[in-house]
């Protein structure tokens, strides 16, 4: 065969049925990604003659003769193509693994398909930015006005542009643009062999006997790993940094299979194909156990057991009663509230399964290190935490364990897991060679986690006054196959939601409940999405019964600036309000309700609008570390190490603007070096809405601590008193003497000092987040659709250090949770099988799907954030839900309580009539 690839003949011909995406890639065409390999995503498009297309599902013998072109070749040399040019200029991207693929298709579209963008980009999913910000670059704005540098729009920051409060470019945009940046498998690593596994076909089983020989016999096959095989230790696939957080109900390849989809064995192999060909082979002979798909049923006596473990080692709550964790508590006295209320309301909510989708599915990439350490290359969001369990699951002391993320395409929780790292690891050590397993897209679907399915029974009493006097909540969580995050997603999901209003009643009991499904996991919100949805939809619905407006009724309950958080379920010292701009939220959405706009709704339908509000703590109660240290460097800038990894919400851009702010200097000047346990200080892990609050505190006191050395050193070289000392740029003036930093790094590299300092935050105080959402919707009482008119977002973030990122961070949470307020779902049959388990049968919001979201931030500044700055990473998602509801519910009349609300569904109750309340 004959392929010119990006000008350069390829070497090598295609094995039989190979697909173009993988030709490409062997070839070292990293910026073809796989999201899918079904032609539903577009992440691997590519120009074969100048025509778009879906590497994963054209062949790639039939690229004989033709000239291919991956992102990697769009560019001329230095100049980038226009297209690139402006995704680079709008920063359109957030993890950027969609974005290449995007790049292409945009490339090749003609005037006419360029004016129906909706139909245009189709074919191409992005699940990160909400598809603002792709918008924007398709528009041609210039969000950042130097891209290697960064200048906030409007702002005269000198040279280089203000380090913290501007638009400032993410570290890896031009190699996102360009398709170089290295995602976890965008490495050679030599010797490669390949995983597949096995996986179960029932519920729930005890695994009589698994057959490998025919599996063995396959040309290329090195090993069929089974329970025989690994160690037997209980774990928790999810990671936190107090391990005992989670159940320990986990084994790496267990005796007894809980859900289908649960890995049975592990066959490691030469190529791909041939572990695929084998894993069919193996023969696994199964003893039928009960199985319990209903939360609720499995609390029932008699119900299947699906862990029988010592809860004084396990932690499992009651594993009688298939309960993983519960929270129970009452402050004041919830019956007599409701025996004086003037109005009471009870209703049942509902959420669905909902899945992650980040574009890069899980996977990693282990070899064995011939001083018998190993060494893990991971698309995870906590590789300090990986190692730890790694260590402990393998016997290995921490320091012979290394994992490494590169940039991770999308995580939202679902990397703050270990799902891939365990089993890749114990197949190298077995073999003796580098293996590498990558989830397919339909495994993401059927054995990653997904959000906890909630029933959350809500009663809110208040009085004709407008005070909101009790709520109490009954929580039935469905953690699925394995507890896996299912207690503290409970434990939160119950907390920030009722604490923030000041209500003096509160009760709460919960339970996270084991299934034979698919187990649930971490997911942006934690909790707070799901029970949110069912105390704003309950506090809205009261509201309007007691004849108030829902804005100024929650201007009258929730917390103020000096109240405490108080929740039934356990009091946390470490969190109080440091920063209060919930009032500033709510004035931000009543402005916009009042406003006048083009409304373009059609005649007939339903009008309506609806708000909701939401609060989150920075950081988990259990404890989050950050490290990080500055260093300088020869030339007179700076190195920054640190530990947590980037998977596109925007840390890294932070932290670097945080240093160069603390340093006098601009973001080019500082260098990053992240997320390698063997380089760089322990990190918990890019989770909990830590990024920015507690690792970029610790970026900001090192680099503050290294101002400090730095201005010792001058003054030790000058003579001067060091208060007349001061960090300019690049050299310290010393009462006026220059003393120029490459001089200074010189002297100390001379010596065998370099000049470098460390800091450190423990996260052990926390402030809270705060947002509201409002739309107003127009439905189509024939068909159900839902449209929305108009939506905006009020944020208060603290200080914005990035007004452009952070606006894609709520944008990305905001289409997040639209895509599960509106259309996802994950489906389980009366088998336990999970039936959709590819983007066509699972609906991923597209370019069509997603409004536009005005984002209106608050101004406060916290005391306990970096620049006064607060998280803003998850709490976007967790108003959303509500907001629709209540908006459905001013349109139509209907109280909607089950998610999503699909057009069918909606329509069917519009066709059943109103039926409020219970
Ligand atoms: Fe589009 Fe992450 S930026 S999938």
């Amino acid at each position: 065969m004959s392929v010119v690839v990006n000008g350069t003949a390829a070497a090598g011909e295609p094995a039989a049925g190979q697909c173009l995406r993988t030709f490409l890639r062997e070839q070292g065409w990293y910026g073809v990604k796989k999201g899918c390999d079904a032609g539903d995503c577009g992440a691997c498009t590519v120009h074969v003659d100048g025509v778009p297309v879906h590497s994963c599902v054209y062949p790639a013998v039939r690229a004989d003769g033709r000239s291919v072109t991956t992102v990697e070749g769009l560019a001329d040399g230095d100049t980038l193509h226009p297209v690139q040019q402006r995704f680079l200029d709008a920063q359109g991207f957030q993890c950027g693994f969609c974005t290449a693929g995007l790049v292409m298709t945009v490339a090749a579209l003609d005037e006419t398909q360029r004016g129906d963008l909706p139909r245009a980009l189709k074919g191409n999913l992005c699940r990160c930015t909400g598809y603002r910000a792709i918008r924007d670059a398709l528009d041609g704005v210039r969000h950042v006005a130097d891209p290697a540098v960064g200048t906030t729009d409007g702002t005269d920051g000198g040279p280089g542009g203000p380090a913290v409060g501007g638009n400032v470019a993410a570290p890896a945009a031009r190699q996102i643009v360009t398709g170089t940046a290295r995602f976890t498998f965008d490495v050679d690593v030599p010797g490669l062999t390949h995983l597949k596994l096995v996986r179960s076909t029932v519920p729930h089983a005890r695994i009589v006997d698994v057959d490998t020989d025919d599996a063995m016999r396959v040309p290329g096959v090195l090993a069929v790993l089974t329970h025989h095989d690994c160690p037997d230790r209980r774990y928790s696939t999810a990671q936190h940094e107090n391990p005992r957080e989670d159940p320990a109900d986990t084994r790496l390849l267990d005796d007894v299979v809980r859900f289908v989809g649960q890995r049975v064995a592990a066959v490691v192999a030469e190529t791909e194909a041939a572990a695929e060909t084998a894993a069919a082979l193996v023969r696994v002979s199964y003893q039928p156990l009960p199985a319990v798909f209903d939360p609720a049923a499995a609390m029932l006596p008699g119900a299947p057991v699906l862990h029988d473990l010592d809860p004084a080692v396990s932690g499992i709550a009651r594993p009688a009663d298939n309960v993983a964790g519960e929270v129970h508590g009452e402050i004041g006295d919830v019956d007599r509230a409701l025996a004086d209320a003037d109005e009471v309301y009870t209703t049942t909510f509902r959420t669905q399964r909902v899945q992650h989708a980040h574009l890069e599915t899980h996977g990693a990439v282990a070899w064995p290190e011939p001083d018998g350490g190993l060494t893990v290359r991971s698309s995870t969001q906590t590789p300090y935490l990986t190692r730890r369990a790694l260590a402990r699951l393998f016997g290995l002391p921490a320091e012979k364990v290394r994992v490494v993320a590169g940039r991770v395409g999308g995580g939202f929780g679902g990397k703050q897991e270990m799902l891939v790292e365990d089993v890749t690891a114990l197949a190298a050590l077995r073999t003796g060679r580098p293996v590498k397993l990558e989830f397919t897209r339909a495994e993401q679907f059927t054995a990653a986690t997904t959000r906890h399915p909630f029933r959350t029974r809500v009663t809110v009493a208040g009085r004709r006054d407008g005070t909101l006097t009790a709520i109490r909540l009954h929580v039935v969580a469905d953690t699925g196959a394995y507890g896996n995050h299912g207690p503290a997603v409970l434990a939160h999901g119950c907390s920030e939601s009722v604490a923030l209003y000041k209500c003096p009643n509160k009760q709460v009991d919960g339970w996270s409940v084991y299934t034979n499904t698919v187990p649930a996991g971490a997911f942006r919100g934690y909790g707070l999405g799901q029970v949110s949805f069912a105390v704003e939809s309950a506090v809205d619905e009261l509201a309007r019964r007691l004849g108030f407006d829902p804005v100024a009724f929650r201007a009258r309950n929730v917390i103020g600036p000096q109240d405490p958080l108080v929740t039934p379920v356990g009091h946390d010292d470490t969190v109080r309000v440091h920063s209060y701009g919930l009032d500033q939220c709510l004035e931000l959405i009543q402005r916009a309700r009042t406003e006048t706009w083009q409304e373009d709704a059609a005649a007939g339908w339903l009008v309506g609008d609806g708000m909701a509000v939401a609060m989150i703590a920075t950081g988990p109660p259990g404890g989050h570390h950050g490290r990080a240290r500055v260093t300088l460097d020869a030339d007179g800038g700076y190195q920054l190490d640190i530990g947590m990894a980037e998977f596109g919400n925007g840390s890294t851009t932070v932290h670097r603007q945080l240093v160069a702010d603390a340093l006098t200097t601009t973001v080019d000047r500082v260098r990053i070096r992240q997320s390698d346990t063997a380089l760089v200080g322990h990190d918990t892990g890019a989770f909990a809405s830590t990024g920015t609050v507690v690792a970029g505190t610790a970026a900001q006191r090192a680099a503050l601590a290294l101002r400090d050395v730095l201005v010792d050193a001058a003054a030790r070289a000058t003579g001067v008193d060091r208060r007349d000392c001061r960090l300019d740029g690049a050299a310290v003036r010393c009462a006026g003497r220059r003393v120029d930093l490459v001089d200074l790094a010189r002297a100390a590299s001379a010596a065998g000092r370099p000049l470098t300092a460390d800091g450190h935050a423990d996260g052990a105080h926390r402030s809270v987040a705060f947002d509201a959402h409002w739309f107003r919707v127009a439905v189509d009482p024939d068909s159900g659709e839902i449209r929305i008119l108009r939506s905006v977002h009020s944020a208060d973030a603290g200080t914005v250090l990035n007004p452009m990122q952070c606006r894609g961070q709520v944008e990305g949470g905001v289409a997040q949770a639209l895509g599960a307020a509106l259309a996802e779902h994950v489906d389980i049959d009366d088998h336990g099988r999970v039936v959709t388990d590819d983007f066509r049968s699972y609906h991923l919001p597209t370019y069509a799907d997603v409004p536009l979201t005005e984002v209106l931030f608050a101004r406060t500044s916290d005391p306990l954030g970096p620049a006064g700055a607060k998280s803003m990473s998850e709490s976007p998602f967790n108003p959303v839900a509500a907001a629709l509801a209540n908006a459905l519910r001013d349109a139509t009349g209907i109280r909607f309580t089950d998610l999503p609300f699909t057009s069918d569904r909606v329509w069917d109750r519009l066709q059943r009539g109103r039926a409020d309340g219970e």
